[in-house]
């Protein structure tokens, strides 16, 4: 199973967001809140180091992060989950992919491809919805190509058919998300669900 984001505030805003009344204004809000609550959910178990510091009264060993960090939103329903990674760690490096699902075919077609180097990073790897998973599992074999080893999914709604479909490509992989909902229908949209993402936060 993921691991679920449960926080009362979490489910509030998630509700927010299936709400078909939200207008794309407060959509937009309303990602970047629960993109900070999934950011420190995905992140807690980031390594630390142990710096000597001096308090204003003695010194000390304190922590402080450890390891690089890369943050890559699969586009365009990504970007909606950006900022909050780069407000909380504005060192992180940020790579892009761009997929997209065909209409008819559900199928993922990648258009864009711009990553640091993750090969000695963490990656959090975010994309709102997993849905049949062909986008996730596509985004995961090009961040392996390119040689990242740790990776995290990240997703604020996640159907059952897609978690399945990435924990059997890549079982490596953890995925955290906020909900997992009932399953997809007939055109691959998840159930309940909260439509098509991309175009409520673009407005599309
Ligand atoms: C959405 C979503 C995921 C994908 C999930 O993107 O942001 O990338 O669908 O579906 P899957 O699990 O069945 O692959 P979409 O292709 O609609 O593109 P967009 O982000 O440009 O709107
Ligand atoms: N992509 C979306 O934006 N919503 C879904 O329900 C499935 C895929």
């Amino acid at each position: 199973m993921p691991e679920l984001l449960h926080h009362p505030l979490a489910s509030h805003v998630l509700t927010k967001l299936r709400d078909k009344n939200t207008p794309a204004a407060e959509f937009r809000a309303l990602s970047y809140k629960i993109g900070l609550m999934l950011a420190l959910e995905a992140t807690k178990d980031l390594p630390t180091d142990v710096e000597t510091i001096d308090t204003p009264l003695e010194t000390m060993d304190a922590s402080v992060l450890g390891e690089g960090l890369a943050v890559v939103p699969i586009l365009r329903a990504g970007l909606g989950m950006l900022q909050p990674f780069t407000d909380l760690f504005p060192s992180v490096s940020v790579g892009y992919l761009g997929l997209e699902r065909d209409h008819e075919t559900a199928e993922p077609s990648a258009y864009y491809n711009k990553l640091p180097d993750v090969t000695s990073r963490r990656v959090l790897c975010v994309d709102p919805m997993l849905a049949t998973g062909g986008s996730a599992v596509m985004a995961l074999d090009k961040l392996k190509a390119a040689g990242a080893t740790d990776i995290r999914l990240v997703t604020i709604v996640s159907a059952p058919e897609g978690i399945e479909t990435v924990k059997a490509a890549h079982p490596d992989v953890p995925i955290i998300t906020a909900a997992v909902d009932r399953e997809l229908d007939d055109n691959s949209y998840i159930l309940p669900g909260l439509g098509d993402f991309g175009d409520r936060l673009f407005d599309t």
